[in-house]
């Protein structure tokens, strides 16, 4: 049993003051139990969260973070730095860091070894663009950032990665995928999976939907039996919303 994961990825949003007005929004209502939430915020806003957020249950997660240890890298943040401050999480290879900041499946896949060495889970996202839907190349897309991503990665290791599944031209478009089609392509990730460890290790990791998922259609996704839950921009940075997010995956089954 898959436990759910709804996660928010705040982008570039909020200050500290901004980010805490939130969570306490967010606390003074009830959470659901039985799903795990995280909240991935710019750096800044970071240590206030992970503090604002002690006992709730709710994992905060950073966006990004650099492979190497330490060193000559100007303007960025290391694992370390992030669990020492207690974060738990890192967004790895999103499309907005592959299109803008030059990330690639290389670079993905040194990020997501030293987030693992350091024990920060990844969540680690895939996704094609409109030009390769459009020429049905989805699967042969998604199946190679896969395998290059995971490069070199330990059966225990992976089962300890979240994917995130975001086609491109559905991130911050209103244009959300069908819950079938993100279904079918998760199967395919998730068969992906197992024919590069088994089927066992296939079975523990989860695999969330994301691009424009908002409160009045993640139902539909999370009926969906391989998706154990969504990677939010836009409809978490409303505590509202981001509440009933959270109460859509507690229901998940
Ligand atoms: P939106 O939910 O705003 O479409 O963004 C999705 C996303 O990129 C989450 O990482």
């Amino acid at each position: 049993m898959r436990i759910p994961v709804i996660a928010g990825n705040w982008k570039m949003h909020k200050t500290v003051d901004e980010a805490l007005t939130f969570l306490k929004t967010l606390r003074s209502g009830n959470l659901p139990g039985k799903v795990e939430t995280v909240i991935c915020a710019p750096y800044p806003a970071l240590p206030a969260l992970v503090e604002a957020a002690e006992g709730s249950g709710i994992g905060i997660g950073a966006q990004n973070l650099h492979w190497a240890e330490e060193g000559a890298y100007t303007g960025e943040v290391s694992a370390r730095m992030l669990t020492d401050i207690g974060v738990r999480y890192a967004i790895i290879g999103h499309s907005e860091r592959r299109a803008y900041f030059a990330e690639t499946d290389e670079t993905v896949n040194r990020k997501g070894k030293t987030a693992l060495q350091h024990g920060l889970v990844p969540i680690l996202c895939v996704g094609e663009s409109l030009e390769e839907r459009e020429q049905e190349r989805t699967k042969q897309v998604v199946r190679e950032q896969i395998v290059r991503a995971l490069e070199g990665l330990g059966s225990e290791e992976v089962k300890r990665v979240i994917l995130a599944y975001e086609p491109i031209w559905a991130i911050g478009t209103g244009r959300a995928s069908t819950a079938e089609d993100a279904g079918e392509v998760i199967g395919f990730i998730r068969r992906t999976v197992a024919d590069l460890y088994d089927q066992q290790v296939a079975n523990e990791v989860r695999m969330l939907y994301g691009g424009s998922v908002k409160p009045d259609n993640i139902e539909a996704f999370l009926a969906e039996a391989e998706i154990d839950g969504a990677l939010v921009g836009g409809a978490s940075l409303d505590p509202e919303s981001f509440r009933q997010l959270i109460a859509a995956g507690g229901k998940k089954r």
